[in-house]
């Protein structure tokens, strides 16, 4: 388990839907919000709707509070979406190794589909306070299940696409993706796995260096379990312990069958 990581049962401070089941919940949690990196996560415990807690991405931290954003997508979740202003959550954290953000680059491209905002948003917090210009495409499949603009920081250039073009342009992340590659210094992604087969299928990177967040099904989320192996250039990893972040040549995308 990571050093840093703590057990505590935490006050909500708000959990609102931000849009149609998505919702974005602030927790009193000093000791995370204070050892937390962007791109690792915390286990949730959903109240007794399911046994196994949750992984879900730190979204922000400011001070002592932490927020998450996640999708209702089932039982726990669905209990997690119900808890109110001042309940108490049970929560494990920080998890997982985060993004790497080097010294010397100064443009950084983010590329989020859809609920991949969300350690997305913790990067551009945390890139911003280091001067670092960022440029985010990011995508949904239409304007109602877009991530708000009011809730981006305003120092973001922000490239929106919707797949029906209800906002933004029409069509997907990955369409632009090689007309803004050129200028980053860094490539930071996001999002499901449809988008990293379009990456990787098309070379859509044309080799630039770029680290990937993925989502998989965990139980422990401590590496305990290996029920969240993947196979790398580099052996077997447990994406709860040597990941959630990759390097994108580091997976094995034809071999990635359950994310
Ligand atoms: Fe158990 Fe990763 S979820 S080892």
């Amino acid at each position: 388990m990571n050093n840093n990581a703590r057990h505590s049962i935490r006050d909500i401070i708000s959990n609102n839907e931000i849009m149609p089941g998505v919702f974005l919940m602030w927790i009193k949690a000093p000791e995370i919000a204070d050892a937390a990196k962007p791109g690792q996560f915390i286990m949730m415990h959903c109240g007794g709707k399911t046994l196994l807690r949750r992984p879900i991405s730190i979204h922000r931290t400011d001070g002592s509070k932490l927020a998450v954003l996640y999708a209702e997508s089932g039982a726990g979740t669905q209990w997690l979406s119900k808890q109110k202003e001042q309940a108490s959550i049970d929560i494990l954290g920080p998890l997982g190794n985060g993004y790497m953000i080097k010294k010397d680059a100064k443009n950084l491209l983010l590329i989020a589909g859809g609920m991949g905002i969300a350690p997305l948003a913790f990067l551009a917090q945390s890139a911003i306070a280091e001067s670092k210009r960022i440029t985010l495409l990011l995508g949904a499949q239409k304007a109602d299940t877009l991530f708000p603009d009011s809730l981006l920081l305003s120092d973001i250039k922000c490239i929106v696409t919707t797949d029906d073009g209800s906002a933004g342009i029409k069509g997907r992340t990955t369409d632009l993706l090689p007309s803004y590659l050129g200028e980053a210094d860094q490539v930071f992604a996001c999002g499901p796995a449809p988008m990293y087969r379009t990456m990787y299928k098309n070379n859509l990177l044309n080799n630039k260096p770029c680290q990937v967040s993925l989502e998989v099904r965990m139980a422990c989320g401590m590496g305990v379990c290996y029920g969240c192996t993947i196979k790398t250039q580099n052996g077997l990893k447990q994406v709860c312990h040597d990941g959630p972040v990759f390097e994108f040549d580091d997976v094995l995308w034809d071999e990635l069958v359950d994310i």
